[in-house]
């Protein structure tokens, strides 16, 4: 379907008028505070619409999204979206949401030279390399999807060690950090089983969530 902006503009009259007739007054509440629960952390690839996959509402859910979902410590933008979302509209869960297919995983895995984002994607790179045994004893078929895998779980970890994190913990603030992978061709989220709810978790949770998901890549029991 191709459509034009002024098309655009048009629909967004007709859903935020049925919005409002569905329930009278949607817009006037949301309008004097947000309170949502969850932040989403992901991808800003167009198939992977944060609010859609989960059936939330405007006002529901805080969103982060860029290229690759990567949350890096140098970077002020998503550390500072992380750092409001925990310290002033108290989010309980922190979900970082990759998915498979990913362009950028894909780039990071092939060495592909895409522009300026490639500097960006050396962050999936590193991760990559970090863990490049594992990765080359895989099926050259699954080693792209395990890839999209790790890199979740270790941009989980970079945010669960960021200091907002460690501050919110430390003040007894109960927040949990989460995992998952979304699936282009069957649109189902999977839990990465990274989540983690304090300081201690910090520390040996995405270790055994990494060498799980390198098993499961290569058809093994976890070990
Ligand atoms: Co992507």
């Amino acid at each position: 379907m191709s459509t034009e902006p002024n098309d655009l503009l048009a629909a967004n009259r007709a859903w935020a008028g049925a919005t409002e007739a569905r329930e009278p007054g949607f817009f006037t509440r949301l309008a004097r505070q947000q309170s949502p629960r969850y932040m989403w952390i992901g991808c800003a690839d167009s198939r992977v619409p944060a609010n859609e996959l989960v059936s939330l509402l405007p006002g529901e859910l805080f969103v982060h999204r860029n290229v690759a979902n990567v949350v890096v410590h140098s970077d002020l933008n998503a550390l500072s979206t992380v750092q409001f979302a925990v310290e002033h509209l108290k989010v309980a869960h922190i979900i970082v949401v990759g998915h498979y297919g990913c362009a950028g995983v894909r780039a990071a895995m092939r060495d592909l030279r895409v522009g300026l984002a490639d500097n960006w994607l050396r962050h999936v790179q590193d991760v990559r390399l970090r863990h490049r045994e594992q990765l080359d004893a895989l099926p050259p078929e699954r080693q792209e999807d395990v890839l999209c895998e790790m890199n979740v779980i270790e941009q989980a970890g970079n945010v669960a060690r960021s200091t907002v994190l460690q501050d919110a913990w430390a003040r007894g603030q109960k927040l949990a950090v989460h995992g998952w992978v979304y699936g282009l061709r069957d649109g189902l989220l999977k839990d990465l089983g990274v989540t983690m709810d304090g300081p201690q978790a910090v520390l040996e949770v995405p270790a055994a969530a990494l060498r799980r998901c390198a098993c499961a890549g290569a058809g093994q029991e976890p070990q």
